[in-house]
């Protein structure tokens, strides 16, 4: 029996118990070294005080109350909290946000415009029902928006040889090109055929208001 004098259990909560709370950018721990940090995200510029070792997907969700960008793993390998830095994909949980002052950051709360309308992939997603439960779709948003952009400056992929890309880049994106440079994120429900289509339209779409051509896909 414990006693109210005993040190405390180090031992985890079995049974479903609470465990230790979450560390925020607002915690103060002994020893902890801070600095202010200015991002801009979405468009709007913040001056954050954070711990140096708090990750940008934190900060946007804790101290920013972004929850767009989704934590699945924690680790980099799941896509889920995938966002834009000036402009190129990134997995937010991987980034330290001390690291990233002045960047500009988009999350998928930035991605239709400030009266409201959808971006297009947003749009090809709702009408592809490219998803089920929706935790994936942010990642999922914000890494095609940068794949598409990837793709159209003519960064070569593992389906794309480099020699085979047109100097502006592929137009239109084969479904294959689209599995392979949206291989980062996961879906454990599976949505990836409508999320393929959806990327593709929106690709195709993108590309033929671009150049003149017809939409193929
Ligand atoms: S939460 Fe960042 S890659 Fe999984
Ligand atoms: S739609 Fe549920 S994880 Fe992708």
């Amino acid at each position: 029996m414990a006693h109210a004098t005993d040190p405390p259990d180090p031992r985890p909560a079995h049974g479903g118990g609470p465990g230790p709370a979450p560390r925020t950018p607002d915690d103060t721990v002994a020893g902890a070294v801070r600095s202010r940090v200015g991002l801009r995200v979405n468009g709007v510029h913040h001056d954050l005080d954070l711990d140096h070792r708090v990750t940008l997907l934190d900060a946007l969700r804790e101290q920013l109350d972004l929850t767009g960008a989704k934590k699945g793993c924690d680790h980099g390998q799941c896509g889920a909290c995938t966002v834009l830095v000036d402009g190129r994909r990134v997995n937010s949980c991987l980034l330290l946000t001390v690291a990233l002052d002045g960047c500009e950051i988009t999350t998928v709360e930035g991605l239709a415009a400030p009266e409201g309308a959808l971006h297009p992939l947003q749009r090809a997603f709702i009408e592809h029902d490219a998803f089920q439960c929706g935790y994936c779709t942010p990642g999922q948003l914000c890494s095609a928006v940068g794949a598409l952009r990837e793709a159209a400056a003519g960064h070569p992929s593992h389906v794309t040889a480099a020699t085979a890309l047109a100097a502006a880049g592929p137009a239109v994106l084969s479904a294959e090109e689209i599995r392979e440079r949206l291989s980062g994120n996961l879906c454990r429900c599976g949505a990836y055929p409508a999320i393929v289509r959806a990327v593709a339209e929106a690709g195709a779409d993108a590309a033929a208001t671009a150049t003149g051509a017809e939409v193929t896909a």
